[in-house]
């Protein structure tokens, strides 16, 4: 009798024994191997995951997960869970009784900081972030909250990719992380400097009407001349000469030469690794654009047209139920993710709009002046579209 319970005692521990070596055994897995879509992508991206291993962050956590579910969210996490069913495998094979486990393991993933393999890289004003809260609802993808601008400001650049890791959110090996800075697109030495950090990193550049985001942009500058307490400006006596001609040596204007900007990119990247969002269309029907961009990361559909509604009194739409209770605790413990200049964000109703920082009031402009813009764009736009191989259709009288 004695003898029995003994052996059970003994059966048992080595029971145990086996299921923690086994559990011990996939999370040593995991913190010495490339991650899965590094795995993935083969020979080209393992150029990354060297990047990857050796800046690896010292900061890694082991996320105890209730519930896999996640209807879209802000911060990374629990969806991509549901990809560690391959550490659960492994476990399977490493040990005999762990089947009571299966369950345990299956709730553990490894969050950590990566390096982006997305970067939004502009244009300003085109709805960059519209188009990063909109991607974060797929839920292999993480975003950055903030603009790090680490390519583009060299005191930021300076800091070195162990510095820009650590500015990126946690996320799981499932997850893409996904960077915006505008200005990105428009700064000469970013180009080569993200050439640099990753060389197959994949690009996505939002534009939409030069002569729109000229507006969009000319009202943000004067926002933010009135929060100085600076005089406004007619639009007109900033675009335009006294002699009625373009001002070219206007900063946003400039910006709007899309073209200009491009060529410099596709000096130092393909053609391929670029994507083009309709940034006129995003406003008005982000559905179509986001599926786009999901082909080209090579993402499942997984953004659904309910995660979207128009609200009239903000005149744009609106993202609904965006986080779940993980996303919030992940939210709360990370960082202070959702900015309030960008994004107005309910606790309660997981509704999330835009700022009024978005959508603000363009100024009134005579049809002329709008006229003269669109000639002289005109020629540009369809240099851009030649690039690109794809008509933008923007007004051109
Ligand atoms: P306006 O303020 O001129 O309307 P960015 O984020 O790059 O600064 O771009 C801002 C623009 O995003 C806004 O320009 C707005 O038109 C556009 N946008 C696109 N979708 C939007 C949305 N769902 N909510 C608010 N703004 C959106």
């Amino acid at each position: 009798m004695g003898l029995r319970r003994r052996t059970l005692g003994s059966r048992l521990l080595t029971g145990l024994a086996l299921v923690s070596m086994s559990i011990c055994l996939v999370l040593l897995h995991q913190l010495s191997s490339p991650t899965t879509q590094e795995a993935k992508g083969g020979g080209e991206r393992s150029n990354e995951a060297a990047i990857e291993r050796r800046e690896r962050h010292s900061h890694r956590y082991l996320l105890m997960a209730g519930n896999s579910g996640r209807s879209g969210g802000s911060i990374p996490g629990t969806a991509a869970i549901e990809s560690k069913s391959h550490m659960t495998a492994n476990a399977n094979r490493t040990g005999e009784n762990n089947n009571n486990n299966n369950n345990q393991s299956q709730q553990m993933a490894i969050l950590d900081r990566r390096l982006p393999r997305l970067l939004i890289i502009g244009v300003r004003k085109g709805g960059t972030r519209a188009l990063l809260e909109m991607l974060n609802l797929h839920p292999n993808i993480a975003m950055v909250p903030v603009e790090v601008h680490f390519f583009d400001k060299f005191d930021n650049y300076q800091k070195g990719l162990d510095w820009y890791r650590s500015q990126m959110p946690l996320s799981t090996d499932g997850q893409l992380t996904v960077e915006k800075s505008p200005s990105y697109y428009v700064t000469p030495e970013v180009p080569e400097r993200v050439y640099a950090m990753n060389p197959h990193v994949q690009l996505v550049l939002i534009v939409r009407d030069p002569v729109t985001r000229l507006l969009s942009d000319f009202a943000q500058i004067e926002a933010s001349r009135a929060a100085q307490n600076l005089p406004n400006r007619r639009f007109q006596d900033v675009a335009l000469l006294p002699n009625g001609e373009v001002n070219t040596q206007n900063r946003a204007l400039h910006v709007s030469l899309y073209a200009k900007f491009l060529s410099r990119w596709l000096h130092v990247f393909p053609r391929r690794q670029l994507h083009f969002v309709d940034g006129d269309r995003l406003i008005h029907d982000p559905y179509p654009e986001l599926q786009k961009v999901e082909h080209f990361l090579g993402l499942d559909h997984l953004i659904r047209r309910d995660q979207f509604y128009f609200n009239a009194t903000k005149g744009f739409y609106c993202l609904t139920g965006t986080a779940t209770p993980m996303d919030q605790l992940l939210l709360s413990n990370e960082s202070s993710a959702l900015n309030d200049d960008h994004v107005n964000y309910s606790h309660h109703h997981h509704h999330k709009c835009l700022a009024g920082s978005k959508g603000r009031r363009h100024p009134q402009v005579p049809d002329e002046v709008i006229s003269v813009l669109r000639q002289f764009f005109a020629p540009h736009n369809r240099k851009f579209f030649a690039m690109v191989g794809q008509d933008f259709h923007w007004p051109e009288q």
